[in-house]
């Protein structure tokens, strides 16, 4: 497999990220929203950079994706935080067609928090369906379907440390 970011490019662009946001959520009861399972490795290591007290909750999003392919999304809030009055930042591995954020950004907006920002670890360019564009990204990609550092393919690849692009020929 071909690596796209390897993992000491994701760990200096979480750095920056941690600045901003740090600077942006300074005295602000912040809580960060990750979307289960893909943000898990970003979620983690982004708290560590944040240098802002925070609270975490998330929320489980399935796609019923086969392969590569993208389906309709099921979302259980089970571990879902308290939110209401609080500054809200929704965390997810990849932006793709955007469905998955703006579904869920209603479903986060009815609970009332004071305010509701987005931030994607990974935003793929010319892919998306809906209006919506994310606050805060570590890179953009092509549209080429990525696994690694908590993105799957049917499960696997969530545990590689870097970013790596899966191609047909990986598969076969
Ligand atoms: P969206 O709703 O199309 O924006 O898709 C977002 C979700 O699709 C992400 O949370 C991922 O779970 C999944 N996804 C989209 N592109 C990829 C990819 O290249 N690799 C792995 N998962 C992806
Ligand atoms: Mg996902």
């Amino acid at each position: 497999m071909r690596v796209l970011l390897s993992e000491s490019q994701i760990a200096a662009r979480l750095d920056e990220l941690g600045h901003e946001l740090s600077a942006a959520y300074r005295g602000r009861p912040l809580t960060v929203v990750g979307v289960l399972t893909g943000s898990l490795l970003f979620v983690a290591d982004l708290m560590r950079k944040l240098d802002v007290p925070h609270q975490v909750g998330f929320l489980q999003a399935s796609s019923y994706r086969t392969g590569t392919k993208a389906g309709t999304l099921s979302v259980n809030r089970e571990y879902f935080p308290e939110i209401t009055d609080r500054d809200v930042m929704l965390i997810d591995d990849i932006f793709d067609t955007g469905c998955t954020l703006s579904t869920l950004l209603e479903l986060l907006q009815a609970a009332r928090p004071r305010s509701l920002r987005t931030a994607v670890l990974l935003w793929k360019e010319g892919t998306q369906k809906v209006a919506l564009q994310p606050d805060y990204f570590g890179f953009k990609i092509p549209n080429e379907f990525v696994v690694g550092y908590g993105l799957d393919h049917n499960q696997d690849y969530r545990h590689l440390p870097h970013i790596a692009v899966l191609e047909a020929s990986d598969l076969a």
